[in-house]
């Protein structure tokens, strides 16, 4: 079996060299990037090619590729890997609102990659966990309408964001204690140290920014809901990894705790809080349990009267459930992974 990784040196390509040894570990990988290179990972060097020499004549094919490119490279070199035979798992957005793409989170949706599927599209970091949340409450109660309030980690930016964010946030904080000051006066208003800024790139007429657009729009067409009453509103906040998500619910059939909890803990990759206080459901706390969704929190929002109306928060590592471990969730439909926590459940019947 022959995987490729494009965006092998990026932050979600280390994260799928990581999980592809333990899925598949005998595969032969070939690895993509922007240049030649040589790259250093789990104590392995790994050869790493100039992407675009995918685009020559005789450029080999293979079985499975991982697409892990900002939307313009995923745009130029998806098509040229299902030309060259490979199946495709594409993370970026280029292809999420695609009609004729499946859009997949691995335990929501899975079916829609089938043994015909040669193109699947990975849904945004916020959604995977969001709809992971979501669907065994859509089966059992049906679904009314969604609020969503995202705090979101540096990572999910990419490599170079974050490690600038690194170096801002120590070279800061060093300031202000040189300095005796505390209220982060001497911190950039405008960056991520110490700060929590809207996550406002590409707002449109709507006044929504695309992070909001794409988790609306992703979970209607995940959740198979078109009609789907969701509106988010979206922030970084200064972690390195985690996305943290506070959730108000309306269900369509009236619950009591114990029949929601008993349906979100019965959820395919939630690691379920109970408890109302949100003991252990950090953002930080997503990195030390990387595959799974975080939830809990749960408690009737003060405004219900007959059951229908719930608050609870969501939480994921934005790198490995929110992008390499659902791409390979996915891609095990078609090569079954050896590590089970990386294979995908039969679905329930809804
Ligand atoms: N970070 C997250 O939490 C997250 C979650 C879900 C989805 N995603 C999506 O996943 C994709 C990758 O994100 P990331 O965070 O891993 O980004 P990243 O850390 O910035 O890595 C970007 C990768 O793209 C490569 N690249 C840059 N220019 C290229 C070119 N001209 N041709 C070929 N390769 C090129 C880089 O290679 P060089 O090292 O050679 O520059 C690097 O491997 C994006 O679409 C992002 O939206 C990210």
């Amino acid at each position: 079996m022959r995987i490729c990784i494009l965006g092998a040196t990026g932050l979600v390509g280390s994260e799928l060299l990581t999980l592809i040894a333990r899925a598949w570990p005998t595969a032969e990988l070939a690895l993509y990037a922007s240049r030649d290179q040589t790259l250093a990972h789990g104590g392995d060097t790994h050869e790493v090619q100039a992407a675009s020499s995918l685009e020559r004549g005789d450029a080999p094919g293979g079985d499975l590729a991982f697409v892990a490119l900002d939307d313009q490279y995923s745009a130029r070199y998806c098509p040229r890997l299902v030309e060259l035979g490979y199946r495709v798992i594409d993370k970026s957005n280029t292809y999420r609102m695609n009609p004729e793409v499946p859009l997949v989170v691995a335990g929501v949706n899975h079916h829609r990659a089938t043994s015909a599927t040669k193109l699947v599209a990975n849904p945004n970091c916020t959604t995977i966990p969001l709809t992971l949340a979501l669907e065994p409450l859509r089966a059992r109660f049906g679904l009314g309408e969604i609020t969503v309030s995202s705090y979101q980690a540096i990572s999910g930016a990419g490599l170079a964001p974050l490690s600038r964010f690194v170096d801002m946030t120590v070279e800061g904080f060093t300031r202000m204690q040189t300095a005796g000051e505390l209220w982060g006066e001497l911190l950039d208003p405008a960056e991520y140290p110490g700060n929590v800024v809207p996550h406002s790139g590409k707002t449109d007429d709507s006044g929504f920014s695309s992070e909001e657009r794409k988790l609306v729009n992703e979970s209607r067409k995940i959740l198979e809901l078109p009609e789907l009453g969701i509106s988010a509103q979206c922030c970084r906040v200064p972690v390195p990894a985690g996305h943290y998500e506070n959730v108000w619910i309306e269900l369509e059939r009236g619950a009591d705790a114990e029949e929601i909890s008993e349906a979100l803990a019965s959820g395919p990759f939630v690691h379920y809080h109970p408890g109302a206080d949100g003991a252990g459901l950090t953002a930080l706390a997503t990195v030390h349990r990387r595959d799974h969704a975080l939830v809990g929190r749960l408690r009737k929002d003060n405004r219900d009267t007959d059951g229908r109306r719930w608050c609870l928060t969501v939480a994921a590592d934005n790198l490995r459930l929110g992008a390499a471990t659902n791409a390979v969730r996915i891609a095990s439909a078609w090569f079954p992974a050896s590590d089970p926590l990386l294979g995908i459940p039969s679905l329930r019947q809804a």
